[in-house]
C-alpha cells in the first residue's frame, strides 16, 4: 500500500430531515444531537466527518449500530446526499458533480457490495455479474467476457448458468463482489457484506477478501460493526459514535493507543495476541555491535548499557550474524580470539509480521531476546519476554504489577546476569582499559528501567536495552483497566432501507 490519497472527506455533515439547515445551524450552535432532535425532529446522521483513505488500503468504517456507517458510505457515492461538505476521489470533488458527471465516476471508480446481497433471483450469476455491464448498454459478448473475469476472481468458475435461488449465503456474496468488481471500479464500498453469513462462511470470506486485495489491489472502504472483522481485515479503522469519528488508526493503534474511554471499552475484551505483532513489541536493537569489532568494544557496550548478551550485525544494512554472550566474550578477551570466534550464530528470529500469538512460545523457550529481521536479513528489533508480557497485560489478562517483577526474579534465576568481575590490582583510572573501568552506576538486572518503564538517564535511549528479556517493557498506561466485559456490539436485525439493486 502506497500513500497517495484515493478518497478525501472533508466536514462532512448529514442532516436528515425536512429543515436540514437548521439542523446545521444548532449544530453550530453547539447543540447535541438529542437536544436538535426534540427541538427540530431533524436527525444528525454524521456530524463533521473528516478522513482519508489511501490508495490500495482496506479501510474500515466501524462503530455500534446507529453510529452513521452506513449514511457515511453511501454519501461516499452520493446514494445519500451529504448535507454539507466535500468528497474527493483522485482529487475530483464528487459532491459538484452534475448528475452526468457522477453517473461516470460511479461506473468507472466505484462498486457496490450489499449486505442482503441484492441480487436479481430468477437471473444466473452470469447474468447478475453482468448486469451493471449490461444497464451501461454494454454489448453481450463484452460484458459476459468481464463477467466471467469477475466470478472467476471470486472463486466461482463453474458456477455462471447456475441460478442465484441454488446458491448459499457465502456463494450469493461472492456473486455479490463479482458484480461489484465486473466493472473494475478502483474503490470498492462495502456495508456489511458479511454480517449476513455463517460465522464459518463469514471468516472464510474475510480471508477471500484479504488475497483479492493481494490480487487486485483495489481501495476497499467496509463498514462492519463487528470489532474482531475489524481487526482482522482492516489496514486502519475509523471507528464512530453518534455520527462523529472518535479514532482513526491501524489496528494496532486502536488496541494500543485508544483515544478515550469509549474506544478503551470497545476494544477490552479483544484478543490482543491474535492482532499484535512483532513489530509492535520489538524494542530498538541498541546497542548492537558490528561483526568487525573486537571483543573489547563488545564488552565496553555490555557494561554501559547494563547487558550480558549483544547482538553482532554486518555493514550498513545490519544484518544480523547472531549474539554473544558475555562470559564468551571475556573469554575471547583472555585468549585473544575474535568476537565472531565466540558468536553464536542460529539466533532465534522472527518476522516483523508474526503475530504474537505465535511469538509467545518462541520466546518462552528461547534464551535470548528473539530478533526480529525483514526478508532481507535486515535486524529490525528485538523481542524481550516482558515487552510482551506488558502488550497482553493491557487487556487484563495478566495484572500489570506482576509483570516487571516476576519476569525479574526468573530471569535472576536463569543465572543470565553479568558475572562480577573480580577487579585485578588497583590501577589509576586512566591506566584502566575501557573494560576494567567499572560502569557509571551500579548495573542490577531488571532494574535498568526507571519506575515509570523508561530508562534512566543515560542508559543510551529510549526502550533500547538489551538485557536478555528482563527489562518491564512499556506498559502502557492503561493497563488493567479493562477488566470489564467486552463492549459487545448489539445484534442487528435491519436491512438497509434501499439497499436492493443500485449499481453505482
Ligand atoms: N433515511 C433516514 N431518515 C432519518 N434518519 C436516518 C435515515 N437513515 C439513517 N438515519 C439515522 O441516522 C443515524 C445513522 O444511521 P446509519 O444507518 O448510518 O447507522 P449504522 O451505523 O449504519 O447502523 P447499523 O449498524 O444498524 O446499520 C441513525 O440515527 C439513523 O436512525
Ligand atoms: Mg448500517
Amino acid at each position: 500500500m502506497n500513500k497517495n490519497i484515493k478518497l478525501e472527506v472533508r466536514n462532512i455533515t448529514k442532516v436528515f430531515g425536512k429543515h436540514p439547515q437548521k439542523g446545521i445551524s444548532l449544530l453550530n450552535e453547539g447543540l447535541s444531537k438529542s437536544e436538535i432532535f426534540e427541538k427540530t425532529k431533524q436527525t444528525i446522521g454524521l456530524d463533521n466527518v473528516n478522513f482519508e483513505v489511501y490508495d490500495g488500503e482496506i479501510f474500515v468504517i466501524m462503530g455500534l449500530s446507529g453510529s452513521g456507517k452506513s449514511t457515511l458510505l453511501r454519501c461516499l457515492n452520493r446514494l445519500i446526499e451529504p448535507t454539507k461538505g466535500e468528497i474527493l476521489i483522485d482529487g475530483q470533488n464528487i459532491t459538484d458533480m452534475n448528475p452526468e458527471e457522477l453517473r461516470n465516476t460511479r461506473r468507472n471508480k466505484l462498486g457496490m457490495v450489499f449486505q442482503n446481497f441484492a441480487l436479481l433471483p430468477h437471473r444466473s450469476v452470469l447474468d447478475n455479474v453482468a448486469y451493471g455491464l449490461e444497464i451501461q448498454g454494454i454489448p453481450k459478448e463484452e460484458r459476459y467476457l468481464k463477467a466471467l473475469e469477475a466470478i472467476e476472481t471470486v472463486g466461482l468458475k463453474g458456477q455462471e448458468n447456475s441460478r442465484i435461488t441454488q446458491l448459499s449465503g457465502g456463494m450469493k456474496q461472492r456473486v455479490g463482489l463479482a458484480r461489484a468488481l465486473a466493472n473494475d471500479p478502483d474503490i470498492l464500498l462495502m456495508d456489511e457484506a458479511f454480517s449476513a453469513l455463517d460465522p464459518l462462511i463469514r471468516s472464510d470470506m474475510q480471508d477471500e477478501l484479504l488475497s483479492l486485495e493481494d490480487r487486485v489491489q483495489k481501495t476497499i472502504i467496509f463498514v462492519s460493526h463487528d470489532l474482531d472483522e475489524a481487526l482482522k481485515i482492516g489496514d486502519r479503522i475509523a471507528l464512530m459514535k453518534d455520527g462523529e469519528i472518535v479514532q482513526i488508526g491501524t489496528p494496532e493503534e486502536i488496541l494500543t493507543e485508544p483515544a478515550d474511554s469509549y474506544v478503551s471499552r470497545f476494544v477490552a475484551g479483544v484478543d490482543r495476541s491474535k492482532i499484535l505483532t512483532a513489530e509492535s513489541v520489538m524494542k530498538r536493537p541498541d546497542p548492537i555491535i558490528s561483526i568487525n569489532s573486537g571483543p573489547r568494544v563488545a564488552i565496553q557496550l555490555m557494561k554501559d548499557h547494563g547487558i550480558s548478551s549483544i547482538y553482532v550485525v554486518e555493514g550498513k544494512n545490519r544484518r544480523l550474524k547472531g549474539i554473544v554472550m558475555i562470559g564468551d566474550v571475556l573469554e575471547a578477551l583472555k585468549k585473544g580470539k575474535s568476537l565472531e570466534s565466540v558468536m553464536i550464530p542460529d539466533t532465534p528470529r522472527v518476522a516483523p509480521d508474526m503475530p504474537l500469538k505465535e511469538v509467545i512460545p518462541l520466546i518462552a523457550d528461547s534464551q535470548y531476546p528473539l530478533a526480529v529481521v525483514n526478508d532481507s536479513g535486515k535486524l529490525l528489533g528485538i523481542i524481550v519476554r516482558a515487552s510482551v508480557l506488558g502488550a497482553l497485560a493491557i487487556s487484563g489478562e495478566i495484572e500489570q504489577d506482576e509483570v516487571p517483577e516476576e519476569k525479574a526474579s526468573e530471569e535472576s534465576a536463569s543465572g543470565d546476569k553479568i558475572p562480577e568481575e573480580k577487579p585485578p590490582e588497583e590501577k589509576t583510572p586512566e591506566e584502566k582499559t575501557p573494560e576494567e573501568k567499572p560502569p557509571e552506576k551500579t548495573v542490577s538486572i531488571g532494574k535498568n528501567e526507571g519506575e515509570d518503564g523508561q530508562p534512566p538517564e543515560g542508559s543510551g535511549g529510549s526502550g533500547n536495552i538489551i538485557n536478555n528479556g528482563i527489562d518491564s517493557g512499556p506498559v502502557p498506561a492503561e493497563a488493567g483497566a479493562n477488566n470489564g466485559a467486552p463492549a459487545k456490539a448489539p445484534d442487528r436485525s435491519d436491512t438497509m432501507p434501499g439497499s436492493e439493486v443500485k449499481t453505482c
